[in-house]
């Protein structure tokens, strides 16, 4: 097989795994590898227990993995023989020196870009599908032209929009697909490239080329703005408990202006997930960097308010239940960050989870995808919690039950039988609105949503 048609991924994450799925599945002619230096990870993506949860994921693999789509620790082999190289290893944020707390930590992609250099024995095309920090690309552009081979690197920025739970679906059918390079011939090739690989799939109209910048800003600023949505809709929330009015009735009044739209504006106890922090804090950073306080000040405002939100969620929990958790079971609904996900990164869940051990509570998680990571989530926390593969159980002698995932089938659970089996009064807090919150009034719970009144038995 000729090199232009060999794909390497580097990083077989969350992003990485689902992305070489779908383009080897859409791509027959192409091969697709993916190398990690995690070879648990690796192992993983090479059996029939893939290392992630993603719906539709599993099925796609098997269908081509073998064929051409392959998973490998080999990373100098990888890069030796493909032409174009996706980089989507993990870019958190810094937790240490300049920028620590809000800029990315490059180390993972500095040490690809080394790798690429030591290993390739010809020019390549380099893709970065991580999210990174504008002008990230020039950085990886001057490492990689460092090299001493004489070796031409065309950098391309292909930032990623697939959410988790439903990656595969927005894969297949993005709402557009964005291919930055610089406006050079060289330049102009490579995106021509990375263009026709998507092209197997995507209407050519939803396929958009930029300059590279406006490519890496464009993913910050998606990012920021959904973010954003859900902040602004949650901050209307805590206005909504201090009056009659309901959040829910709200979002949809405002939702059905064409302008503004109906999607994300559920509120919640918090948005979660890897992205929207990082990214927000990425651009908070940037603004900083170039001298713009009031431009950073506005983006992080969206953060605050999401700290707030999740903050007020276990300030609520406290104060209801006769101002002390302390020695009280409280059961868990939910861990993930969102529902058809087992990823839990960021998720308030953590948070809320960690406040409430502090206030002594003992905890009882569940959820169906995510609770191995909850253990790691919480390792070393102070306090009693145990994890439980079951939702009765998990209720059973509980004081409250918190749902902190929007998981489908917390919907159908018959609460009837989960009040019967709690320590009374039973409380329930929905954290994500998804519950019939009248019928588990009229069954005795004393109930608590998101932006809009309580539901209480006591005057
Ligand atoms: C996000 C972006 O949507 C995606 O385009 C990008 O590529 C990666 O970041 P993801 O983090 O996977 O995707 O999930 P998303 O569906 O955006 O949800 C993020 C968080 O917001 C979750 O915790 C979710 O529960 C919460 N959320 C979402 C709300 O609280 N309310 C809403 O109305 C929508
Ligand atoms: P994302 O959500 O961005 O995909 P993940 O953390 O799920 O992030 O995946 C990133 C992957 O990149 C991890 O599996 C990690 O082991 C891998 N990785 C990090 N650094 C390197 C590297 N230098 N070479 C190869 N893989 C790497």
């Amino acid at each position: 097989m000729k090199k232009e048609k060999n794909i390497l991924c580097i990083g077989a994450g969350y992003v990485g795994g689902p992305t070489m799925a779908v383009i080897a599945s859409k791509c027959p002619e192409y091969k697709v590898t993916v190398a990690d230096i995690d070879e648990k990870k690796i192992k993983a993506w090479n059996s029939d227990r893939l290392p992630i949860y993603e719906p539709g994921l599993s099925d796609l693999v098997k269908g081509v993995r073998g064929k051409n789509l392959f998973f490998t620790t080999d990373i100098a082999k990888g890069i030796r023989e493909s032409g174009i190289i996706f980089v989507s290893v993990n870019t958190p944020t810094k937790t240490f020196g300049e920028g620590a707390g809000k800029a990315a930590d490059l180390q993972y992609w500095e040490k690809t870009a080394r790798a690429i250099i030591e290993y390739a024995e010809d020019s390549k095309i380099v893709v970065e599908k991580s999210t990174l920090p504008l002008r990230a690309a020039e950085a990886m552009h001057r490492i990689l032209h460092s090299n001493t081979k004489g070796l031409h690197f065309e950098v391309i920025s292909n930032p990623e929009f697939m959410a988790e739970g439903s990656a595969i679906e927005d894969m297949q059918e993005p709402d557009r697909v964005l291919v930055g390079g610089m406006r050079t011939a060289n330049g102009k090739k490579a995106m021509d490239r990375i263009v026709s690989i998507y092209s197997h799939w995507v209407p050519k109209e939803r396929i958009i080329t930029t300059n590279v910048w406006s490519s890496e800003l464009s993913k910050l600023v998606a990012n920021a703005m959904l973010a954003q949505r859900i902040s602004s809709i949650n901050s209307i929330s805590a206005l909504c408990e201090k009056t009659d009015a309901n959040v829910g009735e709200v979002a949809k009044a405002v939702g059905m202006d064409s302008r503004i739209g109906p999607k994300f504006l559920r509120a919640s106890v918090g948005f979660g997930g890897s992205c929207f922090k990082k990214d927000i804090l990425n651009l908070v950073y940037l603004c900083e960097y170039y001298n713009l306080p009031e431009v950073a000040a506005y983006w992080e405002g969206v953060v605050k308010i999401n700290d707030f939100q999740e903050k007020r969620f276990v300030k609520n929990i406290v104060r209801n239940m006769f101002d002390s958790v302390a020695g009280k079971k409280i059961a868990v609904f939910g861990f993930a960050f969102k529902a058809d996900t087992g990823d839990t990164r960021e998720s308030p869940a953590i948070y809320v989870s960690k406040m409430l051990l502090e206030e002594k509570a003992e905890l009882s998680i569940y959820d169906p995808e995510a609770l191995d990571n909850a253990e790691k989530d919480l390792a070393g926390a102070k306090g009693r919690f145990e994890l439980v593969r079951d939702p009765y159980k998990c209720a059973k002698d509980a004081h409250a039950v918190l749902i902190l995932t929007e998981w489908n089938e917390f919907k159908k659970l018959d609460f009837r039988k989960i009040y019967e089996s709690m320590e009374k009064p039973a409380f329930i807090f929905d954290g994500r609105n998804i519950l019939d919150h009248k019928g588990l009034y009229k069954i005795g719970f004393n109930v608590f949503p998101i932006g809009s009144s309580k539901m209480s038995h006591f005057k």
